[in-house]
């Protein structure tokens, strides 16, 4: 059997739309940041009912932003062992070393006690990744876990745009959470990415991060 590894199908009503935004842009001569990508951070945080939303180059950003926001570097970030290559080098650019945590085969994320056995003293945070959208049922127990230990939680949510737990959006559970819109992901935009930080902080320094200290205030 041949499997095609992704169709990527947009309808007439979607192509229309796509055409007539991208000319809007092409005649306003701003291809990046403006008003698109302002109301795709606003529509991805009202969709997600999270507090922010900001918009980045892409899902890695997200995860080496973030990382370098909380200073990571010398600590260790425990990464789920399942995680795509780019979960974990979000930590390795920022400067961290990066502890695998085992994954329990029902639910395709760390367990509590697969953390237990990854901790130690130098860890900082958990990156878990909701992959192929499932979200582990042991969301809570992790989050308390982590909130136990002192330990931030990221979650990598690059597969998990309308993954819910219990009608809460992944990506809402922990001090972050990075969507990627890579073309082949469940929701695509060329290469827009999203992140749904919970701190104000962190949204305050993306922006000084992000685009260069130009959208500071933003
Ligand atoms: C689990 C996971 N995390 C992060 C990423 C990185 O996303 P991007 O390609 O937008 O940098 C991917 C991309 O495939 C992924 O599958």
């Amino acid at each position: 059997m041949k499997i095609e590894p992704v169709n990527i199908f947009f309808s007439e009503d979607d192509e229309a739309f796509i055409t007539t935004e991208i000319k809007k842009c092409l005649q306003r001569g701003q291809l990046s940041n403006g008003d698109h990508v302002e109301a795709f951070e606003n529509e991805f945080a009202t969709y997600t009912h999270s507090r922010y939303a900001i918009a980045m180059s892409c899902g890695t950003a997200t995860i080496e932003n973030t990382m370098r926001l909380l200073k990571v570097a010398n600590k260790e970030v425990i990464v789920a062992a399942n995680a795509f290559f780019s979960t974990a080098l979000g930590p390795l650019l920022a400067g961290a070393k990066v502890c695998l945590a085992d994954i329990n085969p029902t639910t395709f994320a760390p367990s509590v006690e697969d953390l237990e056995n990854a901790i130690t003293e130098n860890s900082v945070g958990v990156i878990l990744v909701h992959m192929g959208g499932i979200v582990t049922p042991e969301l809570p127990q992790i989050r308390r876990w982590c909130d136990e230990h002192n330990l931030w939680l990221f979650e990598d949510c690059a597969h998990a745009h309308g993954s819910l737990h219990e009608h809460q959006h992944a990506g809402t559970f922990g001090l972050a959470g990075g969507f990627s819109f890579f073309a082949t992901k469940v929701i695509t935009s060329g290469k827009e990415v999203c992140s749904l930080p919970m701190m104000k902080m962190l949204r305050q320094r993306r922006d000084s991060i992000g685009i260069s200290g130009s959208r500071i205030n933003g």
